[in-house]
């Protein structure tokens, strides 16, 4: 049976975690991996979702199957928080997800049924795996441009111009916020243009919301989200629970789909759930309920709030703290863009080689692409690092 099969490529990152863990040097850094560090290069559970877990086991009585919706109150508070009740419940469905990924995979696969071949425009560059996830579903992948390599800031204008000219059967994958791996995120007004246009177009936006929280808040990390969906009459979006609540093994993440009415918003649910049972038949639940027991507790949801908030200002106070030491010894503004870029990521814009060079001589890891996690800058040794960038960017 098997000799047909070739070896299939691993995702680059998996690489690079086996590298870095076989990697004696004691003073490695790992930049690479995108999860959240905390200052002792750990991935805490948060206190809020230790405290869940705890009333969970205390509570539960059985593990009998959700059904293939999942957890109905946990999607219902996800969409409250990302939509803020920008539109109306009659035109919005629901079914859980295993992660973001999982949540992606079912709303893939119905557009894939709904448009046959259709085109998915995806931004270059973007989280890898959105390529085969799309693929996948039967959907055939373009690009619209998005970074400026030179100014490391989104290039909108060459987005636009594609975004612009998409029509009715095309379908345009977003990043709710926290651009992966890039780190340059759509302003407020550039988000109104671009849900002008889809208005305009009848462009069908899905948006991969895997980091609300992370940017700059929750409600302004939304903002992107709630414009689109409130100005086009048909969206979906894909929410991840693995970073923002700390549960990413627990594979928690919901599909929403918003129908232009209540009746064909009820055709697409049955199509997600038919999705759901020929592919996984029923989604995991612990973290499902984890987050459902933490957003509609009100004090467990003020905890989780601050440990979020914490875990951004960490990530944005070693952005500046990186920006500012590169400075100080460059003389150059050249990575300001550090500091200005919010979320986990920063692409460094570094060429392969020099991203080779820093593994190699200075025990740096970095993805590929030169993909950093600012979690994971050691806050003790930001001006070692500024030194090797320095050295390596030249
Ligand atoms: C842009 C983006 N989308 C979706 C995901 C999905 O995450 P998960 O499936 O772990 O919830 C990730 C995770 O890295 C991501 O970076």
């Amino acid at each position: 049976m098997f000799e047909t099969l070739q070896k299939a490529t691993l995702d680059k990152i998996f690489v690079l975690m086996a590298e870095y863990a076989a990697d004696p040097r004691t003073n490695k850094i790992d930049l690479g991996v995108g999860v959240y560090k905390d200052p002792k290069n750990n991935t805490p559970i948060m206190s809020a979702v230790k405290k869940a877990e705890q009333r969970i086991l205390d509570g539960a009585k059985t593990k009998t199957y959700k059904g293939v919706v999942g957890n109905k109150e946990f999607s219902q508070a996800i969409v409250d928080l990302a939509l803020g009740g920008v539109v109306d419940a009659s035109r919005i469905r629901t079914v859980n997800g295993a992660g973001g990924t999982g949540a992606l995979m079912t709303l893939l696969h119905v557009l894939g049924r709904a448009r046959p071949g259709g085109k998915i425009y995806i931004s270059d560059p973007t989280w890898p795996n959105h390529i085969p996830l799309a693929e996948n579903a039967n959907l055939k992948v373009e690009y619209y441009p998005y970074f400026d390599a030179t100014t490391r800031k989104v290039d909108f204008d060459a987005m636009m111009k594609v975004i612009d000219g998409l029509g009715g059967n095309d379908i345009v994958l977003l990043h709710g916020c926290c651009h992966n791996p890039t780190g340059a995120n759509l302003t407020k007004a550039q988000w109104d243009l671009v849900a002008e246009s889809l208005k305009r177009t009848g462009a069908f936006p899905l948006i991969d919301l895997a980091y609300l929280g992370f940017g700059d808040g929750l409600e302004e990390d939304a903002y992107g989200v709630r414009k689109v969906a409130a100005s086009v009459p048909e969206s979906m979006i894909a929410f991840s629970a693995s970073k923002n609540f700390g549960l990413y093994r627990e594979r928690a993440g919901v599909s929403i789909a918003i129908a232009k009415d209540s009746a064909t918003a009820d055709v697409v649910s049955s199509q997600m759930q038919n999705v759901i049972r020929g592919t996984i038949s029923q989604t995991p639940d612990h973290g499902a309920e984890v987050v459902r027991v933490i957003l509609e507790d009100a004090e467990l949801r003020a905890e989780w709030a601050a440990e979020l908030k914490e875990m951004r200002e960490r990530m944005q106070r070693l952005r500046v703290k990186l920006a500012d030491a590169i400075r100080r010894k460059s003389n150059s503004k050249d990575f300001d863009f550090i500091a200005e870029h919010s979320g986990m990521f920063s692409l460094l814009g570094l060429a392969p080689d020099v991203v080779q060079k820093l593994k190699t001589e200075d025990a740096v890891y970095m993805i590929n692409d030169s993909r950093i996690n600012v979690a994971g800058i050691p806050e003790d040794r930001v001006d070692e690092l500024a030194d090797y960038l320095i050295a390596a960017a030249g």
